[in-house]
C-alpha cells in the first residue's frame, strides 16, 4: 500500500529537515540538549550514536521510544462520534469544540516523518471506530484504507506501530444504545475488532483493545486542584442527564458519562471478546490494553491505598495477566487517604492541577510489572505545561526513574510520551499543552519544541 499522495497545501507549511534541525538547534542553544551539537547528533547514524553512548545510561536493546496521539484529539471533524454530539449540546461538558483539531487526519503524512526524524522509533495512535463503522453494521472501506495509509507511512519510516482500537470515543449510534452498558456491546465491539484487524492487522505491531478503561473508577478517587475526591465523577453524572435530554436519547451513554459499574462490566467483557476476535485473525499479534494509573502512596493516617488499588486496577490487572503486554499510563502520584488527597500545599502543579512528580513512572512500572508478570510498556507519560523547560526537567527525572527500575530487573520495554502534538484535551479544550510539538491552530503549522529535540535525542541514542 502506498503512502497518501495528497500534496501538502501551502498553508500547511510542511516541515523540512532544515526546520527540524532549526528546532533542534534552538534546544541546543538553550543548553537543553545533552551531548553537544544537536544538529550534529541528529545527523549521525544510529549505530555511531549508540557506540558513543555511555553504557551505564543505555536502555535495553530494541527499546521502544515513541509518541502517542488519539484519533479524536488530533484528527479533527470526527462528526459521527458520540463526543461530537456531546460537544454541541447546550451546557456541554467540554470547554470548547474539537473542530479541526490538529487536522492530523490529513496531515499524518507530514507528522509521521517528523516524529521519525526527531529520533523516535514508535508511534502510538488510535483508529476511530466511529469513522470505520459510522452506522451500525455499515463498515467503510474508505476509512479503513485511510488507516492503512497511516500505518504504511509508519512502516515507511521504520516505526513500530501501537494501535489503540478504542480511545474513549465511540460511534454515536453505539452510544445511543447505551454504550458499554448495553448487553450487546461486547459482540458489537468484537465485530469491529475483527473487521479492523482483517483490514489492518498485518501492519499493527501491538494492538490495544482499550485506552484507560479504568477511568470511571479512577475518577471516583481522583482529586485535581479545586475538586474533592469524586468531584469529577459527580459532574459526569450530571452530564449524562443533560445529554440524554438534549439528544432525546433515553439510553444514551458515553465513556465519561455513564454508570461506572455497568460500564466496567461491559468493558471487561468487550476486552475479552475483542481480544479473541483480533487473535482469530492474527494469532501472533500482541494484544493488551492501556491502564490509567497513579503512583499511589499511603497517606500517613487512614490510608485506603489497598482498597483503591483493588477497586480501580484489580479486575484490569487480572485481565492483563492474560495479555501479551500491559501499557501503563501515568502522570503523577496520589497520596491516598479515604480518597486521593489534594496535592501537598508546596507542590508545583501542572496545567492539569496535578503535582509535578515525574518519579511516578518508576513507581507505577515497578508495581504493574510485579502485579502482572507481563512485559510493561509506558504508553503515556508527560506533562501539561506552557513552560517547556519544565517538560524537559520532567522527562529527565521520569527517565532516570525508569532506568533505575530497569536496572533492577523490571521488564519495561518502551516509553511513549503523551503527546506528539498540542491537542484537544477533552473537557479542557485546547488550553493544556502536552505536546512536544506546538500546533498553530489557524495555520496548522507545527513547531518542534526544545523538549521534542531533547526526548528525540535520548530516543535516537537509546541512552540518557
Ligand atoms: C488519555 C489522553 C489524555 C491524557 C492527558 C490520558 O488520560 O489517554 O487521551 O489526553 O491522559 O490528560
Amino acid at each position: 500500500m502506498k503512502q497518501s499522495s495528497r500534496p501538502a497545501s501551502p498553508e500547511y507549511m510542511p516541515l523540512t529537515r532544515r526546520s527540524l534541525l532549526q528546532g533542534a538547534s534552538a534546544a541546543a542553544l538553550l543548553g537543553l540538549v545533552p551531548g553537544g551539537s544537536t544538529a550534529h547528533s541528529l545527523g549521525r547514524s544510529d549505530s555511531a550514536a549508540a557506540r558513543s553512548a555511555d553504557q551505564s545510561k543505555s536502555f535495553p536493546e530494541k527499546f521502544l521510544w515513541g509518541c502517542a496521539t488519539a484519533g479524536y484529539q488530533v484528527e479533527g471533524n470526527n462528526a459521527t462520534s458520540d463526543l461530537w454530539a456531546l460537544e454541541h449540546i447546550p451546557n456541554s461538558m467540554f470547554k470548547e469544540p474539537s473542530g479541526d483539531a490538529c487536522d492530523h487526519y490529513h496531515l499524518y503524512a507530514q507528522d509521521i516523518p517528523m516524529l521519525a526524524d526527531l529520533g523516535f522509533n514508535t508511534y502510538r495512535f488510535s483508529i476511530e471506530w466511529s469513522r470505520i463503522e459510522p452506522e451500525e453494521g455499515q463498515f467503510s472501506n474508505a476509512e479503513l484504507n485511510h488507516y492503512r495509509r497511516v500505518l504504511a507511512a509508519c512502516k515507511e519510516h521504520n516505526l513500530t506501530t501501537l494501535v489503540t482500537y478504542s480511545h474513549f470515543a465511540m460511534p454515536l449510534w453505539f452510544a445511543k444504545k447505551g454504550a458499554w452498558q448495553n448487553s450487546a456491546a461486547p459482540d458489537l465491539y468484537s465485530r469491529y475488532c475483527e473487521r479492523a484487524t482483517k483490514h489492518l492487522g498485518d501492519m499493527i505491531d501491538f494492538a490495544s483493545t482499550f485506552n484507560e478503561p479504568d477511568i470511571p473508577q479512577l475518577l471516583n478517587w481522583l482529586t485535581l486542584s479545586g475538586t474533592e475526591g469524586g468531584g469529577m465523577a459527580q459532574q459526569f453524572q450530571q452530564a449524562l442527564v443533560n445529554a440524554r435530554a438534549a439528544l432525546n436519547a433515553p439510553d444514551f451513554a458515553s465513556f465519561f458519562a455513564a454508570n461506572p459499574q455497568e460500564t466496567r462490566d461491559g468493558l471487561l467483557a468487550a476486552h475479552a471478546k475483542g481480544k479473541v476476535a483480533m487473535k482469530s485473525v492474527r494469532p501472533n499479534m500482541p494484544v493488551g490494553f492501556n491502564l490509567a494509573m497513579s503512583d499511589d502512596q499511603p497517606a500517613p493516617a487512614d490510608s485506603h491505598v489497598r482498597e483503591k488499588r483493588a477497586d480501580v486496577y484489580g479486575p484490569w490487572l487480572e485481565a492483563a495477566r492474560k495479555c501479551d503486554y500491559l501499557g501503563v499510563q501515568v502522570y503523577s502520584r496520589s497520596i491516598v487517604g479515604k480518597k486521593d488527597l489534594p496535592p501537598p500545599k508546596e507542590a508545583e502543579l501542572t496545567e492539569m492541577g496535578m503535582e509535578f512528580y515525574p518519579e511516578c513512572v518508576e513507581g507505577v512500572s515497578r508495581y504493574a510489572a510485579k502485579e502482572t508478570g507481563v512485559p510493561i510498556y509506558v504508553t503515556e507519560n508527560g506533562i501539561a505545561t506552557n513552560d517547556d523547560t519544565r517538560r524537559i526537567e520532567y522527562y529527565r527525572r521520569a527517565l532516570a526513574g525508569l532506568k533505575r527500575a530497569i536496572d533492577d530487573g523490571v521488564d519495561v520495554r518502551g516509553y511513549v510520551t503523551w503527546s506528539l502534538l498540542d491537542n484537544w484535551e477533552w473537557m479542557m479544550g485546547y488550553k493544556p499543552k502536552f505536546g512536544i510539538v506546538a500546533v498553530d491552530r489557524a495555520t496548522q503549522k507545527r513547531t518542534i519544541k526544545p523538549s521534542g529535540a531533547y526526548l528525540g535525542n535520548i530516543a535516537r541514542r537509546n541512552s540518557l
